[in-house]
């Protein structure tokens, strides 16, 4: 019997240094009898020798494209923008399913090939929960960016160009130095607490300091009663992290921030849910994604009142990548596993009849 084959490309997306299998998930898998390719890549936050020590074979840098068409090829997101067909089957995120942006010609490029889309941002448990997604590191990384931004505005400064750190405990230690040495006594709200982002939200305050009771934690039960919420503007920080599936009373708004004058305590919103464009954003303070070399927005709260920022990152978990692969890669361990049997797995015939819907659907918008 020939082995399950995994190729793992490089990601061509700048500054992204995750990857979808780790050096340790990449062992588990050979172990399970995997064969697994890992293409050479500088970007990557794990050094190629990594896998390497684990016994993957290493290849050329963005070379799946030579793959064997019966290897199925993993990485992390978007290929790029080509108009070739694509042969292979691919486990990736593609951002193509809900009318983005060229998803047609994205679509029409597997048709053309006979390719496989399995998207992993459909790879869905029973309960129709995603299998793996990168929330927690993305709440993580917000408040710590958060707390950057507090730090740097309490010096009368703007926060600087953010750079991805090597691991958690580079970044918690960052923090805490830019704080003073703990993060005590900072006041932090962090909504959709219960929630991937929120909980990660939430360690990273515990980690730099923050006193318990000094991290107010809300979810649905405390946002029932329909904002804007007066306790927001009691905090220095404030961490977004809904899912947000309807309109909603705002949460915040200019109005009141303006009105509540020089008692504001609020410093810095970090709204991780980033629902920017969505005409629905609890929070209409602010109109952009904010980028790492320019993380914060101003917010307009007139001329004699103290500074307020907002952080709108789309891709925080590049801030720490080495853990958010990590995460990420053992939540999709388990379906990886089952991957061999991928024409009876629920997780995989979901995801391949999804891919045959919005095929069908790109082709007939082509006709
Ligand atoms: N900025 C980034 O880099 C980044 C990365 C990953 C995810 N996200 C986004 O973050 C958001 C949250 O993702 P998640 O994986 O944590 O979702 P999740 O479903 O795990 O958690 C969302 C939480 O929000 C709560 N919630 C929903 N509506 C609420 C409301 N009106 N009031 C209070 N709580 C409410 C839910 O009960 C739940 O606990 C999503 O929009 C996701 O796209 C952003």
């Amino acid at each position: 019997m020939t082995k399950p084959t995994l190729w793992l490309r490089c990601e061509t997306k700048e500054f992204e240094r995750r990857a979808a299998l780790t050096p340790t998930t990449a062992k588990k898998l050979l172990d399970a009898g995997f064969e697994i390719f890992v293409e050479r890549d500088e970007q990557r936050i794990f050094n190629d020798s990594e896998y390497e020590a684990v016994g993957c074979t290493l290849v050329e840098n963005n070379s799946w494209p030579t793959a064997p068409t019966s290897t199925t090829i993993i990485g992390l997101k978007e290929l790029q923008e080509s108009t070739d067909p694509l042969p292979h089957t691919h486990i990736q995120f593609a951002h193509c399913y809900k009318n983005q942006a060229g998803w047609a010609d994205v679509l029409s490029r597997f048709h053309r090939g006979g390719g496989t889309l399995y998207d992993l941002e459909f790879l869905n448990d029973a309960s129709g929960r995603r299998v793996a997604a990168f929330g927690f590191h993305a709440g993580f990384a917000g408040a710590a960016a958060g707390a950057l931004a507090l730090s740097a505005q309490r010096k009368g400064e703007k926060l600087g160009h953010l750079q991805p750190y090597e691991n958690e405990e580079a970044m918690v230690t960052d923090v805490k130095q830019l704080l003073g040495g703990s993060g005590k006594g900072v006041k932090a709200l962090v909504i959709g607490a219960l929630g991937r982002c929120g909980r990660g939200a939430v360690d990273l305050f515990r980690k730099i300091g923050l006193a318990e009771d000094d991290i107010v934690k809300w979810d649905l039960d405390e946002t029932a009663k329909g904002g804007p919420f007066e306790e927001i503007l009691d905090v220095d920080i404030f961490v977004n992290c809904i899912y947000l599936q309807h309109q909603i009373p705002s949460f915040v708004t200019r109005h009141q921030i303006m009105a509540a004058g020089a008692e504001r305590q609020l410093s810095v919103v970090v709204d991780v849910s980033c629902d920017t464009t969505n005409p629905f954003n609890p929070i209409p303070i602010y109109s952009i994604n904010t980028t790492f070399s320019e993380p914060t927005v101003p917010v307009d709260v007139g001329p004699l009142n103290p500074r307020l920022t907002v952080i709108s990152i789309d891709h925080l978990p590049t801030l720490l990548p080495r853990e958010a692969s990590e995460q990420f890669s053992q939540d999709l361990l388990p379906s990886l596993l089952e991957f061999p049997d991928r024409q009876t797995a629920r997780v995989w015939t979901d995801a391949e009849k999804l891919f045959k819907e919005k095929v069908e659907a790109a082709t007939a918008s082509a006709a």
